[in-house]
């Protein structure tokens, strides 16, 4: 796969979300996002809430999808996977930020102007948790 390959189509959940990560290419901070699919169609966006924005959507295990909508678990809100304009909730009205995506030969590609592909899963300096290492085994 290409730089900009974040995974093959089959691999996209149609119930759920596939979360990835993105930086600038400029070298600025990385940004999750998450990517469903309908079919052959993949939609991509920001990983937050538009109610509260430090609310993931996907916490790394997907978000939750229903009735072909995003469904935030704070406070309900639910976006349109299609657009993902919040057609309930708190932040009613509200899009999420997109992210592009394009399927070119089976597999998803990025195609954000300004941003490279990172990995596949979060933001790993996000998740980090303090302490925590895996050491060698010896005495
Ligand atoms: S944080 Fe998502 S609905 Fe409130």
């Amino acid at each position: 796969m290409s730089d900009d390959a974040i995974a093959p189509v089959a691999n996209v959940p149609t119930d759920g979300t596939l979360l990835f990560t993105i930086r600038p290419v400029d070298g600025g901070e990385a940004v999750e996002a998450v990517v469903s699919r309908r079919g052959d169609d993949v939609v991509a966006y920001r990983n937050y809430c538009k109610h509260w924005t430090d609310v993931r959507l996907d916490t790394g295990d997907g978000a939750l999808v229903r009735d072909d909508e995003l469904v935030c678990q704070r406070h309900g809100a639910t976006f349109t996977r299609e657009s993902g304009r919040c057609t309930f909730g708190p932040c009613e009205g509200a899009v999420l930020d997109a992210v592009g995506v394009e399927v070119t030969d089976g597999t998803v590609h990025l195609n954000e102007d300004g941003f490279s592909f990172e990995s596949l899963g979060g933001d790993d300096d996000r998740d980090r948790s303090s302490g925590s290492r895996v050491g060698f085994g010896g005495t």
